[in-house]
């Protein structure tokens, strides 16, 4: 039998293979040989532009829907489900031999416009565990894991943030969404996700997480993970490693799990010089995997996209005229590794194998 590599070396230069089809290691693979899971959000529009298609299941063995299993997305009018996008996603990842982990059920945002009406005036708990209900029975036995309840705390750690359903059901919607997705799916991991206990000032939001995740077990909620975040800033508030590390031994105490579910790196406030953004990126990124990969308690990294191609122009003017582009995450606009992508790599090989 012809190997692969004579096989492409007979063809000579007749299939010009881009950079990231080399027979390079990816972040799929390494991860894996560590025990863990990489991957990455996606979005349909995404899965339309070919080469991506071909750099996702190579890079990633998990996927999550950046945006379309949104209730705005899902249930765009009362009773009314679209599952279109989120079915295609799991189409391909299921023929690309990749996981896929829904995101979110429960949040203050991205909720269509009739949604707060309805939750206000309904006598009973039907418009929250019903539709967390339809989703994790939809996909049952193929999620990896839900976000159950995304960002129920509030960013300066003052405790529970307000919204519709803080304001309908009490702290209490919180048991209630669990207690449904676990009903529906017992298989899946359900995941309690925030973006507030990276950064090394948040003190207080670290400890109102501790509390809430206290309360969920001790009245025996379904709760089996954390998921952080992971949005990571490389001019801005940093990582305290210390901190970090001490957070995550509180939660591997209370035989909790971790997921990081969706780091980037934001870049804002850094020089023109997109390789000193690219170093800087990396660094920060390099000190939070130092300390997140040490932990026991984890076991899945996604990244939140997987290419600067499809980042959002500047909200700024002065930086659009100047040509800025976004560089948070490990692949360039034109699908080149970048420093990110290395930080990881090293991350994962630095890791002791099992
Ligand atoms: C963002 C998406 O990137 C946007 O496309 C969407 O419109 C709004 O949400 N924390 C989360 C993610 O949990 O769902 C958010 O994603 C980013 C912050």
């Amino acid at each position: 039998m012809i190997g692969r590599r004579a096989l492409l070396a007979g063809m000579g230069g007749l299939l010009a293979a881009p950079a990231f089809a080399q027979d390079m290691p990816s972040l799929r693979g390494l991860a894996a040989s560590r025990g863990l899971v990489f991957g990455s959000a996606t979005a349909t529009y995404e899965l339309k532009d070919a080469d991506f298609a071909l750099l996702l299941p190579r890079e990633a063995a998990i996927l999550v829907p950046e945006y379309e299993l949104k209730r705005n997305v899902v249930e765009p009018a009362p009773g009314r489900f679209d599952f279109s996008a989120s079915d295609a996603l799991m189409d391909f990842a299921h023929a690309h031999g990749m996981a896929m982990r829904g995101h979110p059920l429960v949040w203050y945002y991205a909720n269509p416009p009739w949604l707060e009406d309805a939750v206000l005036r309904s006598p009973n708990e039907k418009p929250l565990a019903d539709y967390v209900g339809a989703l994790a029975s939809r996909y049952r036995g193929r999620m990896h894991s839900w976000d159950v309840v995304n960002e129920a705390l509030a960013p300066d750690g003052s405790g529970l943030r307000p919204g519709i359903w803080l304001k309908r059901y009490g702290p209490s919607y919180i048991d209630i969404a669990f207690h449904a997705a676990h009903a529906a799916d017992p298989a899946a991991l359900l995941v309690y996700n925030d973006f507030g206990c990276e950064q090394g000032a948040n003190d207080r939001f670290r400890a109102q997480t501790l509390k809430l995740l206290d309360g969920l077990l001790a009245r025996a909620v379904p709760v089996q993970a954390v998921g952080l975040q992971g949005h990571l800033s490389a001019f801005g508030s940093k990582v305290d490693q210390k901190k970090l590390r001490d957070f995550l031994g509180e939660i591997h105490a209370r035989h909790l799990g971790v997921l990081i579910t969706e780091l980037d790196v934001d870049d804002e406030n850094g020089p023109m010089d997109g390789a000193a953004r690219d170093r800087a990126v990396a660094d920060e990124a390099a000190r939070f995997l130092d300390v997140v990969l040490d932990s026991p308690a984890l076991s899945a990294i996604l990244t939140w996209g997987l290419t600067d191609r499809y980042l959002d122009p500047p909200d700024s003017l002065k930086l659009k005229l100047l040509g800025w582009r976004a560089r948070k995450l490990p692949f360039d606009a034109a699908l080149n590794r970048k420093p990110l992508w290395q930080a990881l790599a090293r991350a994962f090989s630095a890791k002791p194998a099992y």
